[in-house]
Order: C-alpha cells, then sequence, then structure tokens
C-alpha cells in the first residue's frame, strides 16, 4: 500500500473510532439541541417584529391610502457568521455570551418608499410598549466613509413561549429605496477582490460619490411628494 492509501485508512478509522463514537454524538446532540433552539427563539422574535412593520403599513394605507413599506427583508445569521463573530470578537463559547454580545442574529431590513417614512416607522415602532431600544446608529445623518446610508436599531423584543416570556434582540436597518439599491450593489462589489490597490481605491471614492448622488435623489423625491400631499390637503380642505 502507497503512503496516499495508508494515509486514507487512518483517516477513516480515526473518523469511525473517534468522531462516531457515541460519546461524541452525545456531545454534538447535547450541544446542538440548544443552539437549534437559540435560533428558533430568534426566527420568532423576526416573525413578531415582521408583524408590527406590516400591521403599520396596513394601517397607513388604510388611514391616509398609502404604503411606506415598500419591501421587507429578514435574515438569520448563518452559523458560519456567526463563528466568524465569536472568533473575531473572543466572546466565549457560551448561549449566554452570545446572546449578550452578538445583537445581529435576527435580522430584519426595511425597505421605505422615502426619507421621511424611516423616522416616522421608527417612532411608531418605537413608541409601542413591548419595544425596548438597546441602540441606534444613524447612519443617514452620519454616512459611512463607503457612503452607506441606514438607520440601524437594535430593539428588544418578548416572545411568548409555551411556559416562558423571553426578551430577544432584533437588528432593524431601516433605508429607502435609493439606499438599498446602492447597498446592494456595492455589497456585490465589495467581494470582487480581483481589483489592484490603486484602482480599488478610485472605485472607492467613485462609490461614495454615487451614494451622495443617490441621497440627492431620494431628498428630491421627497420634495415632490411633500409638495403633492400639500396640495391633495388643500383640496380636500376646500372640499371639506
Ligand atoms: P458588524 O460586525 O459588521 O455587524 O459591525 P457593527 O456591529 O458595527 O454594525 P454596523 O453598524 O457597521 O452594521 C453592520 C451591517 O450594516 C452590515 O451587516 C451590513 O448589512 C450593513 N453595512 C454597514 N456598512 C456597510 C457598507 O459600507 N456597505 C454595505 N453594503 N453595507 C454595510
Ligand atoms: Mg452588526
Amino acid at each position: 500500500m502507497d503512503l496516499k492509501n495508508i494515509l486514507k485508512t487512518r483517516k477513516e478509522k480515526f473518523v469511525r473510532d473517534n468522531l462516531m463514537s457515541d460519546e461524541f454524538l452525545e456531545f454534538i446532540r447535547q450541544n446542538k439541541e440548544p443552539y437549534d433552539m437559540l435560533m428558533s427563539y430568534y426566527r420568532c422574535a423576526i416573525m413578531e417584529v415582521e408583524t408590527k412593520f406590516k400591521v403599520l403599513n396596513e394601517q397607513f394605507s388604510l388611514q391616509y391610502d398609502r404604503n411606506p413599506i415598500e419591501g421587507i427583508k429578514s435574515r438569520i445569521k448563518s452559523r458560519k457568521s456567526l463563528i466568524k463573530k465569536i472568533r473575531n470578537r473572543g466572546i466565549p463559547i457560551t448561549l449566554e455570551a452570545i446572546e449578550e454580545n452578538i445583537t445581529d442574529i435576527a435580522g430584519l431590513r426595511i425597505i421605505c418608499s422615502f426619507p421621511e417614512d424611516i423616522y416616522m416607522l421608527e417612532e411608531c415602532l418605537l413608541e409601542q410598549d413591548d419595544v425596548t431600544l438597546i441602540e441606534r446608529k444613524n447612519y443617514i445623518k452620519e454616512p459611512k466613509p463607503s457612503g452607506y446610508r441606514s438607520l440601524h436599531l437594535i430593539v428588544e423584543v418578548p416572545i411568548f413561549l409555551h411556559k416562558e416570556k423571553r426578551n430577544v434582540k432584533v437588528e432593524v436597518q431601516l433605508r429607502t429605496i435609493a439606499m438599498d439599491f446602492w447597498a446592494s450593489l456595492e455589497h456585490k462589489l465589495r467581494y470582487k477582490k480581483s481589483i489592484p490597490e490603486n484602482q480599488s481605491q478610485e472605485l472607492a471614492r467613485e462609490l461614495a460619490e454615487c451614494a451622495e448622488i443617490s441621497a440627492m435623489l431620494d431628498e428630491r423625491m421627497q420634495i415632490i411628494r411633500n409638495k403633492i400631499s400639500s396640495v391633495q390637503e388643500n383640496g380636500d380642505n376646500k372640499r371639506a
């Protein structure tokens, strides 16, 4: 037998004797169940917060005949990027430490029609008595050097389980269609690693400029909308 085959046989024996032993499988089972349970709490929290936004959209649609929300996206952080973050930040590998320190396991992205809708929805969410604000980052007022704009909120909401109530953190990113358009494309371009350093700096500058242009467009669209609604209101008042 050549060396390659000897190593292959040894590896297979190691896996059979160690990684497939009853003790090891029991170890995985004991750790996997609490992890799966924790992830299911985050999925429930996403459902809770998503419903809150859907209810607000529905109410606005009935009351003012318009939908401030263009779309909602949600995601649970993948196991891979969760492990990466735990490692990079040196967080202890316990469920409590993960729950406490990693605030973006449950993520919701709310795409709004106009910039003012973002703050209006934020206010509507935060005035609900079961929502607690943990952290707020306004990257619209202070965009990131990349040009990234969005309003980030970390909120805590209760989820009601069979015999227990748990508070769970959810990261909510609120942005306009224009901000989302820019962030999605920039995210795609960011992973194109084959670009040489000198060119990538130039491209980064250009991307930041595109974000500015996009923000100006948002502003103009907001002004147009405000004009239209004031004309509408005047018309309504005259008729009344
Ligand atoms: P993370 O460890 O990345 O979560 O950093 P953080 O906790 O300081 O969060 P931050 O406020 O920077 O927001 C992180 C999230 O915002 C990312 O997961 C992205 O969804 C989004 N984001 C932040 N900066 C950028 C950016 O420059 N470009 C794009 N496309 N998205 C960004
Ligand atoms: Mg984050």
